[in-house]
Order: structure tokens, then sequence, then C-alpha cells
């Protein structure tokens, strides 16, 4: 018998959550973000739930060939563009559109032979300090660009660092405004936060990571449920067994939690080898039969302990929601998790590792 864990991937909450960045955003285009393979989902069972999207974003160019080969011919972004001069080459085979954020970029372009010229994304570094052109440098890099013969469409665009917190955009807006004044080509400036709080950059093209995959990109300022969103991805296991605590008695590695008065708990098929996070502190929620709980002690390599308190009918075999969606329907976000690890959702869905089984499901 396989160990009892294993995820599931939510695909009509994929296509749900791809439609809330469209109202969000109605007047713009939607690249759904797949990079990390689709946020830890799987680019395959992931298609399944974001195909109505307008284009894929990604970094590799193997995630690429893999979208490409779904039968997907609409727009695929290559969000760091090339690392190499050869990359071009896959590129226009695959008619990949690229970020253009540094001048070798540029130079690997000029020297690249293609039939077809490329669409490219022209960045600004507008105050993330990661990629992009200073704005001082951003007209002369644009102009090198468009008098090449390898290059097309010329779009433009940047990335916030803020969207989702308080500084915000304002600053980061008026550097982009400033630096793309007159210049033709469609934008994209918004991420999801960037989506839902401030739809005023949502411009010609949004970049919908984060919200398609059920977590609050401003957590824990607002929730899924304010969002609209819905979990597509759960995490569930079962107790593999279950132990009655006197008081004073301890659970697990380091003795970390010990019981003030008698308590049972259950034993789960879960630990940080499947991609649990091992900082997840005692009082991390958890569904057991639905019912929310909490786990106590350290996570070790296979298994943690969960409270059986507010459970008492459970049992060995007892199903268990580490996140997502629970038995009736029940619900826990997978940010809440990652708040109690002090990491964010992001990081749980994309460490899953491929120990655990992955099976997509409609619902
Ligand atoms: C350039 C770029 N655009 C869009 C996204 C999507 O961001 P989010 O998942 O926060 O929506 C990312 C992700 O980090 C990114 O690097």
């Amino acid at each position: 018998m396989p160990r009892p864990i294993e995820a599931l991937i939510h695909t009509d909450a994929l296509a749900h959550n791809l439609a809330r960045a469209r109202a969000a955003a109605p007047d713009a285009k939607v690249w759904a973000v797949v990079k990390a393979d689709a946020y830890g989902h799987g680019i395959e069972r992931a298609y399944a739930g974001l195909r109505g999207a307008d284009g894929f974003a990604l970094l590799d160019l193997d995630e690429a060939q893999r979208i490409r080969a779904l039968g997907w011919r609409a727009p695929v972004l290559l969000l760091e563009g090339a690392f190499e001069p050869r990359d071009l080459e896959l590129c226009s085979r695959l008619d990949l559109a690229h970020v253009v954020h540094c001048s070798a970029q540029i130079d690997w372009l000029a020297a690249h032979k293609t039939q077809a010229p490329h669409s490219v994304w022209l960045k600004l570094n507008s105050g993330m300090n990661r990629l992009g052109f200073a704005p001082a440098a951003f007209r002369a890099a644009w102009t090198r660009l468009n008098a090449l013969p390898q290059v097309g469409e010329i779009g433009l665009m940047t990335h916030f660092s803020d969207a989702d917190g308080e500084r915000g955009i304002a600053h980061q807006l008026a550097a982009f405004e400033a630096a793309t004044r007159d210049l033709p080509g469609e934008r994209s400036l918004a991420n999801s936060a960037a989506t839902l709080r401030h739809p005023q950059a949502a411009a010609d093209w949004v970049r919908a990571g984060i919200m398609s995959y059920g977590s609050a990109p401003d957590h824990p300022a607002h929730d899924i449920a304010h969002w609209g969103l819905r979990p597509t991805m759960t995490l569930r296991s079962k107790l593999i067994a279950t132990q009655r605590l006197a008081a004073g008695d301890s659970v697990g590695y380091g003795s970390s939690f010990v019981a003030e008065q008698a308590l049972a708990i259950g034993i789960v098929a879960c630990g940080y080898a499947d991609g649990y996070p091992r900082h997840a502190a005692t009082g991390t929620p958890v569904l057991v039969d639905g019912v929310r709980t909490r786990s106590v002690g350290r996570v070790s390599m296979d298994m943690l302990a969960v409270d059986l308190g507010p459970v008492p009918q459970a049992a060995l075999g007892s199903e268990v929601t580490l996140w997502g969606v629970g038995p009736q329907g029940t619900r826990l976000p997978i940010d809440e998790v990652a708040r109690a690890a002090g990491t964010i959702g992001y990081e749980l869905m994309c460490a899953l590792t491929p120990r655990v089984p992955v099976r997509a499901v409609a619902a």
C-alpha cells in the first residue's frame, strides 16, 4: 500500500481564479503565469484549468516547449528572456515572445539569424532593482531594438515591488509613464497584487500568477475569500496512529510540545520530506475529518501530530487536510498554513516533493 498522502489539483478552481483576474481587469488580456512548473501544480495539469488565458508566461525553455507540446498556439512569454544567445533559436522555432532586460540580450538579437521577427517586451527597472533598463537608458534601448530586423513588436513592461503592501505602486507607475511616454506598443505592468489592488495599472496585459493558484497576494491583509478566489491545490493524508497523552507528556523530537492536560493526538502521514514546512509551529491549522484543529510538536520527516480535542470521533484512517479543500467542501487556505510557518503560499505550493502523488480533479 502506498502512504495515504496525495495532492489534488482543482482545475475548475484554476479556471474560476483566472476568471477573477479577467473580472478585475476587464479591458486587459491575461498572461497566466506558469513558471516554476505552474507554481508547483504541474504545467500539464494547470493547463487544463488555465487554457482560457490569452497567453502563458514562464521562465524555462523546457516549460515553453511543454506548453507548445500541449497544442497551445497563442502567445508564450519568457519572463526573463534569453539566458544565452542560442536560446533565441528556440524562441524563433517555437514563436516565443521574450523579455529584453539588458544590453547583452540586444547584442544577441542583433547577431541572431531568423526568418520571422521576434516579439519582445522591453523591461523597465522602475524601482524593483532586479531586472530591466534604468529609466535613463530605456529610450536608447528601445531605439536600438526598433532598428533591428530581428525584432517585430516591442511591448513595454515593468514589475512592481510593493503592489501587495503599504508603499503601493504610485512611484513605479510614475517612473513607467515617464519613461514610456510617446512610445508605441502594448504595456504590461501588473502582477496578481496589482491586478486586484491597483486595477488602474492593468494596462494591456496583466500577469496573473499567485491569484490563479488560490492564494491571496496580500495575505494576511486579505484572504482568498475576500478576493473571491478558490483553493487550487489540496494536500491531504490520513491518520496512521492515535495516542493518548497524560498531562506532562510530550510529542515528537525535542519534546517541544508538552500536554498541560490529558489529550488525544493523531499522527498524520505527512512530513517535511513531502514538502510540509518544518517550521510550522504548534498551533498550525489543520483539518481532521473536515474539523479545524491544530498541529502539536515538531514536524518530522514523514509525520506530524495533531490535536484531536475538537474531533473526538477521529480514528485511524481519518482524513487530514493539510491545506486546500476538505470533506464536505470545508477549506483550509494555504495562506494560513504558510503564515504559521513564517512563509508565503507561493513557497508551499512550489515545495511539494516528488514523492507526493498528484492528481488533477475538476472540482
Ligand atoms: C515578471 C513577473 N511578472 C509576474 C509575476 C507573477 O506574480 P504573482 O505570482 O505575484 O502574480 C512574476 C512572479 O514573480 C514575475 O516575476
